[in-house]
């Protein structure tokens, strides 16, 4: 049966490893097998929860945009498109939010985690940024959602909201529960610096993520200086517990290759690090660099990025818009 598949990226710039191999790489797979129906949505709706610079925000929109392209997404066959330019989006959060209970909301911790310590001064679009995440995903009928772990918990409550609404209006089947595809192994890429934290776009320290814009020696360096411990490699999985910056390094390796951490364990148990980061730091940058030479190139080519958000919001608007529709009929409008 085929997929129908949408996810989505916000455009807050330094996009880094944990967002390909977490999320892009998984678009891009998905993409290629010819039996899925794939959207790509820059989310710049969420990207303002927090403030951002205006004229930031716009090349933003265009570098997540070229990153989808460069990193092996085809325009042609998948749907890359900027959620603001798609009115249904607002309006279906608007609706799902009437009918979320607000205990639902209170749950999430990834608010908790963003908010910080003072959640009052915290934007109320950051509190049920989730519900247009809802939004975002059940307008299209998705029926599967490549994300990273940390949104799993965002697409429990997309399907909470899914059943609800269904039951609510009694409309069975209306909306799809999607499912989540989350990468079993390494879908959690952590920070170059702490093992214990995720690698992030807000870290203060660039040293702590490879970001997608990042030269071949620019990967090397921070590789070198990436944290590890004092011991050798192991030769079995057990015997890295409680050895995070080890685990990241090895399942980075890993994933880019597409190998199980077993093998890559086979093949540099008992060695040190100083070895195996020359190892990983090459197999990055001929992942990486090739992929940030072309971000950079297309980045120049504004009229080529616009013209591919134009064209994909016009074709995710009829989509969309036609699901709306439904969803304002079901409700009594
Ligand atoms: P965002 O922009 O924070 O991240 C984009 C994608 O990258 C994944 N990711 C990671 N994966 C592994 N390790 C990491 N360190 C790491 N950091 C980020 C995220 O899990 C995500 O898949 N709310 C979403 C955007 C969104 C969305 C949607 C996603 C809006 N609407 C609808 C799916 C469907 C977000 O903020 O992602």
């Amino acid at each position: 049966m085929s997929k129908k598949i949408f996810s989505g990226v916000q455009p807050t710039g330094n996009l880094h490893l944990g967002n390909y191999l977490g999320a892009i790489k998984n678009f891009v797979e998905l993409n290629n097998d010819d039996e899925n129906e794939c959207i790509f949505c820059v989310v710049d709706l969420h990207a303002i929860t927090v403030k951002q610079d205006k004229e930031q925000l716009k090349n933003n929109i265009r570098e997540t945009t070229a990153t989808f392209i460069a990193s092996g997404i085809d325009p042609n066959k998948s749907i890359i498109f900027n959620q603001s330019k798609v009115h249904a989006h607002a309006e279906g959060s608007w609706i799902l939010s009437c009918m979320s209970p607000m205990g639902w909301l209170n749950r999430m911790t990834q608010f908790k985690e963003k908010a910080g310590k003072d959640k009052e001064k915290a934007s109320v679009g950051l509190y049920i940024y989730p519900i247009l995440m809802a939004s975002d995903i059940l307008l299209y009928d998705t029926t599967h959602v490549p994300v990273g772990e940390d949104q799993k918990q965002h697409l429990e409550l997309t399907r909470n909201i899914a059943q609800k609404f269904n039951k609510d209006f009694n409309s069975e089947d209306f909306f799809k529960v999607p499912e989540p595809l989350i990468k079993k192994n390494f879908s959690r890429i952590m920070s170059l610096k702490d093992g214990l934290k995720k690698m992030s776009k807000s870290d203060f320290s660039d040293l702590s993520r490879i970001n997608l814009t990042d030269t071949k020696d620019e990967i090397i360096n921070k590789i070198k200086k990436a944290k590890t411990d004092s011991f050798p490699i192991p030769n079995e999985e057990s015997e890295l517990k409680d050895r995070p910056e080890a685990t990241n390094l090895l399942g980075i390796y890993s994933s880019i290759l597409n190998q199980k951490l077993e093998k890559t364990l086979v093949e540099f148990g008992g060695k040190n690090f100083s070895e195996f980061k020359i190892q990983l730091s090459e197999i990055l940058s001929n992942k990486i660099a090739p992929i940030s030479d072309e971000i950079k190139r297309l980045i120049k080519d504004r009229e080529y990025l616009d013209r591919i958000l134009l064209e994909g919001a016009n074709k995710a608007d009829e989509i969309a818009n036609k699901k709306i529709k439904e969803i304002k009929k079901i409700v009594g409008f």
